[in-house]
């Protein structure tokens, strides 16, 4: 690829210059206590960082958090990642009050070689996501002026055409980070030629957010396991009752042809987990996929299904997982995730898992990462590159 990386940056020596980093610091916080719940897209880019600063950079960090509107909004400020990202660099980082105005400009024109700052939210300015090209480039001339040059090391948002990841790479000399490179490394394997069997397992609330990647995944997989929220338009499609449970009624169709076509590759839920209410506490069984009570509501996939999807993965030598099997946030509706996280990390496969959820889900569980052959920082950036789309971030980096 003709991308030149963090590497080519050091051998041209970056001592003393800013470099402009994107990260995707977009970490879950807890609702109640705006801690942040998994720090793993942070430590992701350490790396990136930590070259940087050893090379006596001046590191400018930007990235977005949650989706404020376009103006300031506390809730979203990247204050409390500051924190975490300065006790993980072992470091003091600097904070800016704004993104681009005054309090930006002079927090990096006081950084010393070595150090490192931290714009606050990106998002809180209209340019950033703008869909008009003038808005967004006015925005990118702003945040290109803090850099020198440039590196893209937000993995987890290089599917999305904006300000920082799209228009300041035109400005600037660019460069992809460590993150950046080795995600694209990973998943070009998975859309090259993977070794065989090819076992994919998608989960998460909707099938519409996952039809691209279906289409695109049945002609190359050999088994597509679906679990999770999704999983009731798929029973529904297949003459099964669900009961109260999640269903994208305008999906059924959908579906059924795509049961169709698949040529047994799809796998579904034979038991599900049902509760009276979607509720940590609720009272729930397990029963047949089916039939759901009605009234009743599909939480988790059962130990039958689970038994059978682990089966599937035992002999696959390639895995790719997206997406929780059901409410893992809740301990009474985690076994199906944790089930089929345990059977991807036990297998003998190259394995990886795409997306936040899933990602947070094997943190979040208590799961070995070094089990898993890797683990994506992209949800949707590592979706829409199976689906085969041009990602406008590493696009940008191409140029
Ligand atoms: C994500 O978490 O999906 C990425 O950080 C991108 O954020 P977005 O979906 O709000 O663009
Ligand atoms: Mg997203």
């Amino acid at each position: 690829m003709s991308i030149r990386n963090l590497d080519d940056l050091l051998a041209e020596g970056v001592s003393g210059r800013r470099v402009l980093v994107r990260a995707d610091l977009n970490v879950p916080l807890d609702k109640q206590t705006g801690d942040i719940s998994d720090d793993g897209r942070i430590r992701a880019v350490l790396p990136t960082l930590g070259a940087l600063t050893e090379a006596g950079a001046k590191v400018v960090v930007c990235s977005h958090l949650g989706r404020p509107k376009g103006a300031p909004d506390p809730q979203f400020s990247l204050a409390p990642v500051a924190g975490r990202l300065g006790e993980l660099l072992g470091t003091a980082v600097h904070t800016a009050t704004d993104t681009v105005g005054e309090s930006a400009q002079a927090t990096v024109a006081a950084l010393a070689d070595g150090e490192v700052a931290l714009l606050e939210n990106l998002r809180f300015n209209k340019g950033e996501t703008s869909k008009d090209d003038a808005e967004r480039g006015a925005f990118a001339d702003q945040l290109a002026a803090l850099g020198d040059v440039y590196v893209d090391d937000a993995f987890g948002a290089v599917h999305r055409k904006h300000a920082s990841v799209h228009d300041v790479p035109a400005r600037l000399p660019h460069f992809a980070g460590r993150l950046v490179l080795r995600e694209v490394e990973v998943l070009s394997q998975l859309t090259g030629d993977p070794e065989r069997p090819y076992v994919v397992v998608l989960g998460g609330s909707k099938v519409s957010d996952k039809l691209a990647v279906i289409e695109a995944l049945l002609p190359k997989v050999d088994r597509l396991l679906i679990g999770g929220g999704m999983c009731f338009t798929f029973l529904k499609a297949r003459g099964h009752e669900v009961g109260s449970s999640l269903l994208e009624a305008e999906m059924v169709e959908t579906c059924r042809n795509l049961l169709e076509r698949s040529e047994g590759k799809i796998m579904l839920p034979v038991d599900v987990v049902a509760a009276d209410a979607f509720a940590p506490d609720a009272a729930h069984d397990t029963v047949p996929a089916e039939g759901i009570p009605s009234k009743r509501v599909g939480l988790d996939v059962g130990p039958k299904t689970v038994a059978g999807f682990a089966a599937a993965l035992k002999g696959a030598r390639t895995i790719f997982w997206n997406g929780p099997m059901g409410v893992f946030e809740m301990p009474a509706f985690a076994h199906g995730t944790r089930g089929v996280a345990e059977a991807i990390a036990g297998a003998d496969a190259f394995s990886v898992v795409g997306g936040g959820d899933s990602a947070a889900a094997v943190r979040a569980l208590g799961l070995d990462e070094k089990s898993f052959g890797h683990i994506s920082t992209g949800g949707g950036a590592s979706l829409e590159y199976l689906e085969g789309k041009t990602l406008p971030g590493i696009a940008a980096l191409e140029n």
